[in-house]
């Protein structure tokens, strides 16, 4: 009796084992859990990146899966599913799922297959579509921002049609993107010309906005005779003074402002860049080319200008110092440029807000001389999605903000860098498709336009 008392104990033992066993080995490598046999549904995840017509869904992995379902419907009940997810099959962990209607609420849930069995359903969540986007508001720029001028990059090749029409009705300022740049203006040691420049000025003139001269210095536009210039550097200095000279007595009274040095500093070290001036003219280059612009015209406002200014602390130290240094031998500035080459994603508000108010802290003059917001940072897009035009849109309110909201007294300028998306420089620059302006190629207003006017709100 005992003997066998025993015996069916040891059994039971091994059934258990057996048992555990199979239980532990139902557990998928990746630590899904599922009862030995029992086909669990997915978990499915809140859906993200909500757009007008579509969503994005993720689960959790199911071993043993072969297939999962996916059941969109507009109703609780899932009595009204919505083709082609009635149900849609696939084997992934993520799909978006299109061709939706605007502003509805779709209810989600799917089941997992495994050959031709089925799981329960899995948790329902819950996605409402964006409302179908109304017309953008058109209202001018520069009739709602009154206490800032609304600066755009222009080029002579687009003065004309429907550029001079966006121009003229909602800017109030303009910035030569290229043609006021040393090397077109002085392309021959000797021989000036200023075809391009003139043309820029007098369309201002013309049309009563004011202009924005850049730049008189520049490592990246100087022509070929000034980088291999073959004079002493004293003949060197005389020649940088006399062109300094001679295009801003030609421009006195007509541009507002200059950037008179643009980009000095190194990245990342604030040390001055060893470009051609600082190498012939030595290291007080720049005080000496405000100094004789200030010289040409009394009344020009005098800046300088770079890029990376909110998140390059050392190149933004290095500017300041500079200005400081500067004020404090009534060496002439009027005030600093943030180029603002940013992207929807950063560099965040309480960066820039940071580094702009280093600059009105001082009494000196911001402008936002160049902005642009890449909406493809990381080149994974091949249009612009609704999503990233909200986003977008909504740091171009953001900036705007931020600019509208330092002292009146350091206000000056919010310059937009180029009109409609396939004309940006950063096309070219990075390689790759970006829509980081206001405007479609149709010339009609985004979503990134409508931001602008809510940051003057
Ligand atoms: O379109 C003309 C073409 O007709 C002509 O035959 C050719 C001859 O070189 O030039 C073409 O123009 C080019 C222009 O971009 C087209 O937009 C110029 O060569 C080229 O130099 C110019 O590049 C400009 C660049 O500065 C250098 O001046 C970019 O447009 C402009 O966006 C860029 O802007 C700079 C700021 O000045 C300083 N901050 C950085 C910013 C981006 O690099």
């Amino acid at each position: 009796m005992k003997e066998n008392m025993i015996r069916s104990a040891w059994k039971q033992g091994w059934v258990l084992v057996c048992a555990v066993v199979l239980m532990v080995s139902a557990c998928g490598e990746d630590g899904s859990k599922e009862e030995a046999g029992e086909l669990l549904p997915p978990t499915v995840d809140t859906p993200t990146d909500v757009a007008g017509d579509q969503f994005v869904l993720t689960w959790s992995k199911v071993t043993g899966a072969t297939k999962f379902q996916i059941e969109v419907a507009i109703d609780e009940d899932f009595s009204q599913l919505v083709e082609p997810y009635d149900p849609w099959r696939l084997n992934a962990t993520r799909f978006t799922v299109t061709e939706l209607d605007y502003g509805t609420t779709y209810y989600v849930r799917m089941r997992t297959e495994r050959d031709d069995e089925l799981s329960a359903y899995s948790n329902v969540v819950v996605a409402t579509t964006l409302d179908e986007p109304g017309p953008e508001p058109t209202t001018a720029l520069k009739e709602v921002a009154t206490t800032f001028a609304v600066g755009m990059a222009v080029q002579t090749s687009r003065l004309t049609g429907e550029h001079h029409e966006v121009l003229t009705r909602e800017f109030d300022q303009i910035t030569a993107e290229w043609e006021m740049k040393m090397s077109v203006m002085y392309p021959t040691e000797g021989v000036y010309d200023f075809t391009r420049s003139d043309q820029i000025v007098e369309y201002g003139e013309a049309n009563d906005i004011a202009i924005h001269g850049h730049a008189l210095i520049w490592h990246s536009s100087t022509p070929t005779w000034v980088e291999d210039f073959a004079g002493t550097n004293e003949e060197f200095e005389a020649m940088v003074k006399e062109y300094i000279t001679t295009v801003v007595t030609r421009y006195k009274g007509r541009v507002r402002s200059w950037d008179v040095v643009n980009e000095a500093f190194q990245d990342g070290s604030g040390q001055l860049r060893n470009t051609v001036f600082r190498q012939k003219m030595g290291d007080d280059y720049i005080e000496k080319c405000y100094q004789w612009t200030r010289d040409a015209d009394p009344d020009v406002l005098i800046f300088y200008n770079d890029y990376n200014m909110t998140t390059d602390a050392a190149k933004l130290k290095a500017s300041l110092d500079m200005a400081d240094d500067f004020v404090a031998r009534d060496v002439p500035i009027d005030g600093i440029g943030f180029q603002m080459h940013i992207a929807y994603n950063g560099p965040d508000r309480a960066t820039i807000e940071g580094a702009a108010k280093k600059v009105t802290d001082r009494d000196l003059l911001l402008h936002f001389s160049e902005l642009d917001i890449r909406a493809n940072p990381n080149d994974n897009m091949s249009s612009l999605t609704e999503q990233r035009a909200i986003d977008q849109q909504a740091k171009y309110k953001e900036v705007v903000e931020i600019y509208n909201a330092i002292p009146e007294t350091s206000k000056f300028a919010l310059t937009v860098w180029g009109m409609i998306d396939s004309e940006t420089w950063l096309t070219d620059f990075h390689g790759y498709v970006d829509w980081p302006l206001m405007y479609n190629d149709d010339f009609s207003v985004k979503k990134a336009h409508t931001g602008f006017l809510q940051g003057l709100e």
